[in-house]
């Protein structure tokens, strides 16, 4: 696993990393941090604040101050223009961004800077975004002269809570409609990849954004996190994350009865059929689970394929993911880069262990990488199970890790109930030629996202959800405005 010497990154430097309350950079109450893992070798990159409760409560009435403060009165104008200055910050230093959530959670640099036109994108569409928040007059048939009329306003403090699996992006999609409406935000990063959102934060201050509307606690879920969720004067909760937390994100936000918007897991069917290019097919298999070691909540990690070409389609998956390299993931030829953090690995561990002991033929990788300099990372290689039984648990919890389930089908009714028999409902692909099985398909599945002869694809025009417990509400889109605004009804008789 040879990789260069790196230059240092400019942000690691040797000093701990602070909490931004106010428009203030601070160390936590407490004065504890937590540091920052590589999971290329367990090495410590950084010490950051261990944000808590109180730091927590600092920053919603930091947040609420700047809510209720001028922020609230700022031009539309000011808000793009703000956006827009942010999207070019961000694109100046999107190497640099890239290169954090690297070394903080192992995605492959080509994974990480390939996501640049992604993350400056979503910042310049929340900054078009901005011009479209109207409310409607409305007709009305009451007695009397009334004009009746709607007004969008801002939802308010917004608590944004996020994962680690792809850290720079995931807290755009969250800034970006906190700035677009006029809202203010108290972002808590995942523990695993915090370093990137601070980073961002510091390039939200030099585009001018006021003190206050952009705060980052960095800390721990089970702590700053819930205190967060749990919080009375924060309005929204967006979060994106297991479904586990998600459903104590639900019963702590019941305190105040929060609007919530929930970005989840999946199990999501990837499917495919005999008349499908299957070039084409077995490429978007493999990398519909295997990019970012399937640390990605839309992986399409239950493949189904149609039984007369099952064996060799199966085989031609395989066979492109042993040729995935596994290695350093700053070297720009890896594919496979370690999983995010110790858990990870022995989580995802457990998983192809269970695998095999529920009886699934695993005929590539299957266990960790414990060669060389691979044993002090949390490696593990592409591995493929095949004759997965749907009710088996590899076939129906989420792994998050490079873990995909084979399994034949035979027809149409039969494909779509198993595709549908899972509790999740976020992605869905499917390989076919044919117009009228994809359409089926796409009519019949019960999921937010629909792929046909491609997977993965997402815009930011497009909104991003899940149904079932893949949770609720969308991301990016015209929806995604939507959930930070909340729409008053105006009566006027005159
Ligand atoms: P998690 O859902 O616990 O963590 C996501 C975020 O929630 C982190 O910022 C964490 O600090 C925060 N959090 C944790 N407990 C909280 C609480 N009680 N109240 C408020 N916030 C809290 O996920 P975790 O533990 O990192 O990963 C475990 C599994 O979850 C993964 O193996 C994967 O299956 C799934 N997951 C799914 C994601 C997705 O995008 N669908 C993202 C991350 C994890
Ligand atoms: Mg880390």
């Amino acid at each position: 696993m040879n990789i260069a010497a790196q230059a240092p990154h400019p942000f690691l430097d040797g000093k701990p990393k602070k909490l931004l309350i106010d428009g203030k950079w601070s160390d936590a109450i407490t004065g504890t941090t937590f540091p920052s893992i590589s999971p290329v070798d367990g090495s410590t990159l950084a010490d950051i604040a261990q944000g808590g409760v109180r730091d927590i409560n600092l920053a919603v009435s930091a947040a609420r101050k700047a809510f209720e403060g001028p922020w609230s009165k700022t031009k539309p104008f000011e808000r793009q223009a703000m956006l827009l200055r942010l999207a070019e910050l961000v694109e100046r230093d999107f190497h640099d961004l890239a290169t954090l959530d690297t070394l903080d959670m192992g995605a492959p640099i080509s994974f990480t800077s390939g996501r640049k036109t992604r993350a400056v994108g979503l910042l310049r569409y929340f900054a078009s975004a901005v011009m479209m928040i109207n409310g409607d007059t409305t007709g009305n048939s009451l007695p009397g002269d009334f004009f009746t009329y709607t007004l969008k306003e801002p939802v308010g403090v917004v608590g944004a809570i996020i994962p680690w699996n792809t850290p720079v992006t995931a807290a755009i999609w969250k800034l970006g409609p906190v700035i677009a409406t006029g809202c203010t935000i108290v972002l808590k990063p995942a523990e695993e990849a915090s370093l990137s959102s601070l980073r961002l934060a510091e390039l939200a201050m030099e585009a001018g954004i006021p003190p206050g509307v952009v705060n980052v606690v960095t800390g721990p879920g089970d702590t700053a996190g819930a205190a967060l969720a749990a919080h009375t004067d924060v309005d929204k909760i967006a979060f994106t994350g297991s479904h586990f937390t998600g459903q104590k994100i639900v019963q702590a936000s019941a305190r105040n009865l929060k609007r919530l918007t929930l970005e989840l897991g999946g199990k999501s069917p990837h499917i495919v059929f005999a008349d499908a290019n299957l070039d084409e097919a077995a490429q978007g298999a493999a990398m519909g689970v295997f990019v970012n070691s399937g640390q990605v909540c839309a992986a399409g990690t239950r493949l189904f394929v149609e039984r007369k070409i099952y064996a060799e389609f199966i085989e031609r998956v395989a066979d492109l993911g042993r040729k995935l390299p596994v290695g350093h993931p700053l070297d720009p030829s890896t594919q496979i880069g370690p999983l995010a953090s110790s858990a990870q690995l022995e989580r995802v561990t457990s998983y192809l262990d269970l695998g095999a002991s529920e009886g699934a033929r695993p005929i590539m990788g299957g266990a960790r990488l414990t060669e060389g300099d691979f044993a002090k990372g949390y490696f593990v290689p592409p591995t493929l199970f095949a004759d997965v039984k749907d009710n088996m648990r590899i076939a129906q919890e989420e792994i998050f890790g490079p873990v995909l389930s084979a399994m034949p089908f035979e027809g149409m009714e039969e494909l779509v109930e198993r595709a549908n028999s899972s509790i999740f409902g976020l992605g869905c692909g499917v390989w076919t030629r044919d117009v009228t099985k994809a359409h089926t398909v796409a009519r019949a599945v019960r999921a937010g996202n629909v792929w046909v002869n491609n997977y993965g694809a997402m815009d930011v025009q497009m909104p991003f959800g899940g149904y079932k417990m893949s949770g609720y509400g969308r991301e990016s889109g015209r929806e995604s405005l939507e959930a930070y605004l909340q729409t008053k009804a105006v009566y006027l008789r005159f």
